[in-house]
């Protein structure tokens, strides 16, 4: 990929935050690292009460931190800290966006990326002072980081006051599994593989998993997390993304509107769970404690700040349904959790079983075909075929075996990029086909409030599930209704 042609002034807004920290700047040391930085690109960091000198030696002790140690090097550190400024500036003062404005005026020619890396309560607030110290003009961008609101009403909130000065064509808003390349890759799968496009339907596919299991716990986020929760952190953005993915009609080319528009029509076809559902096609979860990876670990409710009467989630399951004429009939099995055995995310498309069946009785619960999309980690694809037990003993027997497609090995890539490199990179080329459009969101937030406000309702605690274990046993329910079992028990 060429280098960026025009410089950008990339400007964070909570730059000594955790994912700024944490997330961004590394990422944009593997764009300066790959030479994909336009010369003369500037990264203003923003953040209350901090001058340029302490601010940066936080942030090296970061990058040190953050990047891994065969990837750092001296002299690309040394470019990519020779670009970062920071300056103190306290959001809620509007008097303190005339510096940067100034900045800003100094590199007129410049492109301008905001990335509002803070609590969306804010976002409308920054907005307002950005525009009235004059740091917007048509061609500015900004990126909002999820969870935009936590409700329908509060996310039409914060785009509406987005709204008011930037259009929509100037807003990114992040999911950042759309920024991983095996998820960019299932729409090179499904959309230039004739095999599986003429096969990606209610008449050959009989049900999805969608798994997005997590080892980590709360991470110090407890404040956060605790007003949260799984479906909101997790459900409301990621799943869904993924489900739309899979479950979206073949866009009529690759541009930003034309892939979410048929994204937006997956969301508007999920059918509701109605309060009748509940109880057989949701599993809320909380865990305990328990032990991962041979290490005992405190339950949620032990956590370092934690409100010990909580009954927020940490594991959510769904057996959602798409009402149209795709996939009427085809359950998507959602579940996503913290604390469990391992880090993995996973989409498993179950085909069919032939309608006329000649071999062995008992081999027959063998008999279906899977596509096993593996997001994270191992990126790769398998795809589960019957072949017959090699050997003279064996006669007819069936035998299940993957056809296997790792893409570390098969391309030689030595590391996959980590979904903000690509992001950032997008949106300083104006590339919106990664980003959530505002209709997306809404819609996402009025299937998940209805489930949400259920809960409100029925007012029940979660139901606990050890950590380290694949969240309450109630999971293998959702799926022993409809007579199967999830993917890691076949
Ligand atoms: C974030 C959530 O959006 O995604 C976190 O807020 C979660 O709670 C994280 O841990 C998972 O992302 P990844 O890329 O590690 O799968």
């Amino acid at each position: 990929m060429p280098k960026l042609q025009t410089p950008c002034d990339m400007i964070f807004f909570g730059a000594l935050g955790d994912l700024t920290q944490r997330k961004l700047l590394p990422a944009l040391y593997q764009l300066e690292r790959a030479e994909l930085l336009g010369d003369g690109t500037r990264i203003i960091c923003l953040a209350r009460n901090t001058d340029h000198a302490s601010a940066m030696i936080q942030t090296r002790e970061n990058l040190l931190k953050y990047i891994h140690q065969s990837e750092l090097t001296e002299p690309v550190l040394e470019r990519l800290t020779h670009r970062i400024q920071f300056m103190s500036l306290t959001f809620d003062q509007p008097a303190a966006y005339q510096g940067l404005a100034d900045l800003l005026d100094s590199k007129p020619e410049h492109e301008r990326v905001f990335y509002y890396a803070t609590p969306a309560s804010i976002y409308g607030q920054i907005s307002a002072n950005l525009h009235d110290a004059g740091c917007l003009n048509d061609a500015c961008r900004v990126v909002l980081e999820k969870p935009i609101g936590n409700s329908l009403a509060s996310s039409h909130q914060v785009n509406a006051d987005v709204g008011r000065y930037f259009g929509e064509s100037q807003i990114y808003r992040i999911d950042h599994y759309l920024g991983k390349e095996t998820v960019q890759n299932l729409i090179a799968l499904r959309f230039a593989n004739n095999l599986f496009g003429t096969q990606w339907n209610q008449n050959h596919i009989s049900h999805v998993e969608i798994t997005v299991a997590e080892k980590v716990g709360i991470e110090g986020r407890w404040g956060y997390f605790d007003q949260a929760g799984q479906m909101r952190d997790m459900v409301q953005n990621h799943l869904l993304q993924l489900l739309c993915l899979v479950a979206m009609d073949p866009p009529a080319d690759l541009s930003a509107d034309s892939i979410r528009d048929e994204k937006v029509k997956v969301l508007k076809a999920l059918k509701p769970i109605t309060p009748e559902l509940m109880g057989s096609h949701v599993v809320r979860g909380q865990y305990t404690s328990g032990s991962i990876d041979g290490k005992a670990v405190p339950g949620y409710l032990d956590e370092p700040d934690a409100n010990t009467a909580s009954s927020t989630e940490t594991f959510v399951a769904i057996r959602a349904e798409v009402g149209n004429w795709r996939w009427a009939g085809v359950p998507f099995y959602l579940r996503t959790g913290k604390r469990l055995p391992e880090k993995l995310s996973q989409i498993t498309i179950h085909f069919r079983q032939q309608p006329h069946y000649i071999f062995d009785p008992e081999q027959r619960q063998l008999a279906n075909n899977k596509l096993i999309i593996k997001l994270q980690p191992d990126e790769g694809i398998a795809l589960q075929i019957l072949t017959k037990d090699q050997g003279l003993d064996k006669g007819m027997q069936l035998r299940k075996a993957p056809l296997q497609l790792s893409f570390s090995q098969a391309f030689g890539i030595e590391r996959v990029p980590d979904a903000y490199e690509r992001l950032l990179l997008e949106v300083m080329q104006g590339n919106q086909y990664l980003f959530v459009r505002r209709d997306e969101i809404e819609h996402a937030w009025k299937w998940c409030d209805q489930l949400l406000n259920q809960w409100q309702e029925m007012n029940e605690a979660p139901l606990p599930y050890d950590a380290g274990t694949w969240g309450p046993e109630a999971i293998d329910r959702l799926l022993a209704t409809d007579g199967r079992v999830w993917h890691e028990h076949q």
